[in-house]
């Protein structure tokens, strides 16, 4: 109990950290959303998977989430040339960095597959890659 106290309140101190010097990098830089903002904002979305989609649609909801992962994914072959610069960015980079240009392109290049299914797009890819990649409202 004392241990998950201390680790909450680890968490928030860190949280208010990176709040602030977000803010103070924002005024100093572009108007996208940090990578920070960018990974709470899908914390806070309750993502959903194939595996509570409707049992008739849940398949090509599977096969979907796999075309598109494909195209997006760090380990894929097939990956878009755009992905693979999002994720080299985004190994070096700090919370306080700017979403760069290759996540948006990347996110276009892949939404192509994830529109083929309606679960799949809504529930997961668009949270993850167009919502939580706009600025957010300042709401934390
Ligand atoms: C997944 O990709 C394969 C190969 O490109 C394609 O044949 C198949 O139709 C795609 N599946 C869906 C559900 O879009």
């Amino acid at each position: 109990m004392k241990y998950q106290a201390i680790l909450l309140l680890t968490v928030i101190s860190l949280i208010s950290t990176f709040y602030y010097s977000k803010n103070q990098y924002r005024i100093l830089k572009q108007n996208q959303p940090t990578i920070f903002d960018w990974q709470y904002c899908i914390e806070r979305t309750m993502l959903k998977t194939c595996d509570q989609d409707d049992p008739q649609d849940r398949s090509n909801c599977y096969s979907v989430a796999s075309n598109t992962s494909k195209c997006y994914s760090e380990t894929s072959q097939q990956a878009s040339t755009s992905c693979v610069h999002w994720w080299i960015y985004f190994e070096s980079s700090k919370g306080k960095d700017t979403l760069p240009d290759s996540f948006y392109q990347c996110a276009e290049d892949c939404a192509e597959y994830a529109k083929e299914n309606t679960f799949y797009f809504s529930q997961t890819f668009q949270p993850m890659w167009i919502k939580c990649s706009q600025q957010q409202k300042k709401d934390y």
